[in-house]
C-alpha cells in the first residue's frame, strides 16, 4: 500500500507539471481528490489495515493527501493571478484597430470640389464608358480628325448604341473627362459652373509616368462675356486651394480642338522653385492645366447659341497634380495597391 501510496502520488505529480488552463486542473483534481477519486479510494482503503501498519501508512497517505492539496492549490491561484493578468491590466497600451482612409487622388479630388463649390461650381459626374460622339465628335474631334491621334483609345466593340450628330457612334472608354463638358451644356444649358473629376482610360504602355488609368478633373464655365481674365483667375484660385499659396503661372499656347485659343498653364517648379532641375526638365516650370476658351463648335453641339454665350473649360490631371504635390515619382504607385504607399497618406 505504501508503494501505491508513492507511486500516485508520483503520477498526480507530473500530470500537474503540465497544466496551464483551470478546467484540465479541476478534471484532474476531481479524479485523484474526488469522492470516488484515485486517492480518496486508496485512503478509504485504510479503515481495512489494523494496528501498527494503520497507523503507518496512515500517517504516510495523509502527509501525501496534504502535499498534494497544497501543489492543487498553488496552481489554482497561480492560474487565476495569470488570469487576471490578462483580463484587466488598464495600463497596457489598447490596441488600435485598423481603419481605412482616402486615397491620395481622392484627398486632392475633395479639396478640388471645395474650392469650386465654394465658387458656385456644380460637381458633374459622366459615364466612363462613353460613347464615340461625346468623347470625340461632340469635342469638335470629327472621325479622321488628326487629334483622335493624340489620344490612344480603347473601343469597345459590337455597341453602336448612342446616336451622334453623324449616325451611328461606337462606345470607347473615355480619353478624358471633356466629354462631360456636352453633356452638361446640354443638360442644364447656360450660365454653367461645373467640374466633373473622374477616370479616363488610354491605350498605353504602362511606365513610371504613363498610366492606362488615370484621373482628371474638367471644368466649364459659361457665361455672357467670359473672358480669358475669368479664366486665368479661377485658375490661380484653384492652384491656390491646392498648394496652400499664391502659385506663379506663366500661359503658352496649345492646341487642344475643343477650345479656341488653347492654353498651357504652367507653374513655377515646386520642387526647385524655378532653379531648373529634373523635375521640371531644366526649365524651371511643369506644365499643369491645359485649358482655353471653349470653341464655338462644342457651345452649338451643347445647344448653346456661341454668339450670345462664351466660356472657358480646362481638364486637369488628378494623377499629376497629386504626384506634384505629395512628390511621388512613379505613377503607377497609385493604383498598385501596395498598403505601404497607400498607409503614408
Ligand atoms: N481633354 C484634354 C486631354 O485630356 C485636356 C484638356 C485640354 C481639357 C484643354 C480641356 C481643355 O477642357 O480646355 O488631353
Amino acid at each position: 500500500m505504501e508503494k501505491e501510496l508513492q507511486q500516485i502520488k508520483e503520477t498526480i505529480l507530473e500530470e500537474v507539471k503540465k497544466i496551464k488552463d483551470s478546467q484540465v486542473l479541476r478534471d484532474l483534481e476531481l479524479k485523484y481528490l474526488g469522492r470516488k477519486g484515485e486517492l480518496t479510494t486508496i485512503l478509504r482503503g485504510l479503515t481495512k489495515l489494523d494496528g501498527e501498519d494503520k497507523k503507518k501508512v496512515g500517517a504516510l497517505a495523509n502527509t501525501i493527501k496534504n502535499e498534494i492539496y497544497t501543489v492543487f492549490k498553488d496552481l489554482k491561484s497561480s492560474i487565476e493571478e495569470k488570469g487576471r493578468e490578462e483580463f484587466v491590466d488598464v495600463t497596457l497600451p489598447g490596441k488600435k484597430s485598423e481603419r481605412g482612409h482616402l486615397h491620395p487622388i481622392t484627398l486632392i479630388q475633395n479639396e478640388l470640389e471645395d474650392v469650386f463649390s465654394s465658387m458656385g461650381f456644380m460637381v458633374l459626374d459622366g459615364p466612363e464608358l462613353e460613347s464615340e460622339y461625346y468623347n470625340f465628335e461632340a469635342l469638335n474631334i470629327p472621325a479622321h480628325h488628326p487629334a483622335r491621334d493624340m489620344q490612344d483609345t480603347f473601343y469597345i466593340q459590337g455597341n453602336e448604341t448612342e446616336k451622334g450628330a453623324g449616325g451611328k457612334s461606337d462606345l470607347v472608354m473615355r480619353t478624358h473627362t471633356s466629354p462631360v463638358q456636352v453633356r452638361a451644356m446640354q443638360k442644364y444649358g447656360a450660365p454653367l459652373r461645373c467640374v466633373a473629376p473622374g477616370r479616363v482610360y488610354r491605350c498605353e504602355a504602362t511606365d513610371a509616368v504613363h498610366e492606362h488609368t488615370f484621373d482628371q478633373m474638367e471644368g466649364l464655365m459659361i457665361d455672357e462675356n467670359i473672358s480669358i481674365s475669368n479664366m486665368i483667375a479661377v485658375m490661380k484660385e484653384l492652384l491656390k486651394g491646392v498648394f496652400g499659396r499664391e502659385m506663379e503661372v506663366r500661359v503658352r499656347p496649345g492646341y487642344f480642338p475643343f477650345v479656341e485659343p488653347g492654353i498651357e498653364l504652367d507653374i513655377k517648379c515646386t520642387i526647385c522653385g524655378g532653379a531648373k532641375c529634373p523635375s521640371c526638365k531644366h526649365s524651371g516650370w511643369l506644365e499643369i492645366l491645359p485649358a482655353g476658351m471653349v470653341h464655338p463648335n462644342v457651345l452649338r453641339h451643347g445647344g448653346i447659341d456661341p454668339d450670345k454665350y462664351s466660356g472657358f473649360a480646362f481638364g486637369l490631371g488628378l494623377t499629376r497634380l497629386a504626384m506634384m504635390k505629395y512628390g511621388i515619382n512613379d505613377i503607377r504607385l497609385f493604383n498598385g495597391g501596395d498598403l505601404r504607399f497607400l498607409k503614408q497618406f
